[in-house]
C-alpha cells in the first residue's frame, strides 16, 4: 500500500517537473524552457500524403538543427485532435504554439485561448478564416489560388487550337480545407474564361490515393469521355491513374493529368508520361519556420505572411530534375 503510494507521489512530481521543463515559467510567450531552449508545440493535419510526410520531416529535422524543443502531434486530419493538441500545448505553456489547420474554419475560440495564455500561434501550410488576424503572429506556406492558376494556364495553352468541348474531372483535397477551396478558385477562375472547358464531375478525395483511386474508377463509371483529370495533389493523382488503367485507358495520353505537390512519385509519373504538368507545392517550411519561431519568441516583428517560392514541372523538366529531387 504505502509503495503504491510513494509511486503515486513520485509519478506526481515527475510530471510537474515535465511540465515545468517544457514550457518555462509562468511568465508566459518569450519565457523559454529551464534549459534554455525555446518549446515549440506544433499539431500536424496527418500523415495523408507524401507531400504531408516530406513536411513532418522537414519540421523535425529543422527543429533539431535549431536547438527547438519540439512536441509534435499527428491529428489524423481530425480538427478536434488539432483542438485537443492545442489545448494541451496550452496547458504545458509552451513557448510557441505552430499549426497547419486541416480546415479553414472554427479556429476562433481555441486561438483566443492560446492568446489569452500569451502564447504566440504561428500558421504554417494552410491559412484559417478567421477575420480577427491578431489571434496569430504569421502565416507561412504557398499561394494556393496561385498554384490553380498555373494548372488552369497550362490546360489553357495546351488546348488552345481546341475547338469541341475539353471534359474536365476534378479530383478535390479535403472538404473545407484552404488547398481544396484556394485551387478550385484559381484553376476555375481561368477556365471560366473560355466556356469549351467543362468540369463534368468534382469530387473530393481526401488528398490520399486510396480515396483518387475510388473517386475517379466512379468518374470513369459515369463518364465515358474524360479529356482531362485535374488532381489536387499528386498522391490523388497516382491512385486515379491506378483507376485509368484498370479501366484500360492510358492516363498522360487518354486522359491528360495535372496535379500539384511535385513529390518524388508524383515526379516519377511525370517522367514517365503518365502525368502531363505538375505545379510544385512546396513541403520543406522547416528552416524558415524555425527562424520565424526564433524571432517571434524574441519579441521582434514578423511579416504577417510568408509565402514559399515554387515552380511547375513539365515532363521535359522533371526528368531533368529527379536524380537530386529530395522529397
Ligand atoms: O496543404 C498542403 C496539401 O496537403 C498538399 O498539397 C497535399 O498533398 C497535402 O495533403
Amino acid at each position: 500500500m504505502i509503495r503504491r503510494w510513494s509511486a503515486a507521489v513520485v509519478a506526481g512530481l515527475l510530471a510537474a517537473v515535465t511540465v515545468t521543463a517544457c514550457g518555462g515559467g509562468d511568465d508566459g510567450a518569450g519565457s523559454g524552457s529551464d534549459d534554455g531552449k525555446i518549446t515549440l508545440g506544433f499539431s500536424q493535419v496527418g500523415a495523408e500524403s507524401g507531400w504531408r510526410t516530406a513536411n513532418t520531416k522537414s519540421i523535425q529535422d529543422s527543429a533539431k538543427e535549431a536547438g527547438i524543443d519540439l512536441k509534435f502531434s499527428d491529428a489524423q486530419q481530425k480538427q478536434e485532435n488539432q483542438i485537443k493538441a492545442i489545448r494541451s500545448f496550452i496547458q504545458q505553456k509552451v513557448d510557441i504554439i505552430a499549426f497547419s489547420p486541416v480546415v479553414e474554419s472554427g479556429w476562433d475560440t481555441v486561438l483566443k485561448e492560446a492568446k489569452d495564455a500569451n502564447i504566440p500561434v504561428i500558421l504554417t501550410d494552410r491559412a484559417v478564416d478567421s477575420p480577427d488576424t491578431s489571434l496569430y503572429k504569421t502565416f507561412i506556406g504557398s499561394d494556393f489560388v496561385e498554384e490553380g492558376k498555373k494548372a488552369g494556364d497550362w490546360l489553357v495553352k495546351e488546348y488552345a487550337s481546341a475547338t469541341d468541348p475539353v471534359n474536365i474531372v476534378e479530383l478535390q483535397g479535403t472538404t473545407g480545407s484552404a488547398p481544396a477551396n484556394d485551387r478550385k478558385k484559381g484553376f476555375g477562375d481561368v477556365i471560366a474564361a473560355e466556356p469549351k472547358f467543362k468540369v463534368v464531375a468534382s469530387q473530393t478525395g481526401d488528398f490520399t490515393r486510396a480515396k483518387g483511386k475510388e473517386v475517379m474508377e466512379a468518374f470513369l463509371k459515369s463518364n465515358p469521355d474524360i479529356d482531362v483529370l485535374y488532381a489536387h495533389n499528386d498522391d490523388m493523382g497516382l491512385g486515379a491513374i491506378e483507376a485509368i488503367e484498370g479501366a484500360g485507358k492510358k492516363p498522360g495520353t487518354d486522359i491528360k493529368i495535372i496535379t500539384v505537390d511535385a513529390v518524388r512519385d508524383g515526379m516519377q509519373a511525370l517522367a514517365d508520361g503518365k502525368i502531363n504538368f505538375i505545379v510544385e507545392c512546396s513541403p520543406l517550411l522547416g528552416p524558415q519556420l524555425m527562424e520565424l519561431v526564433k524571432k517571434v519568441n524574441a519579441g521582434e516583428t514578423v511579416e504577417p505572411r510568408v509565402i514559399t517560392k515554387e515552380t511547375t514541372f513539365t515532363q521535359e523538366q522533371a526528368k531533368a530534375v529527379l536524380p537530386e529531387r529530395q522529397y
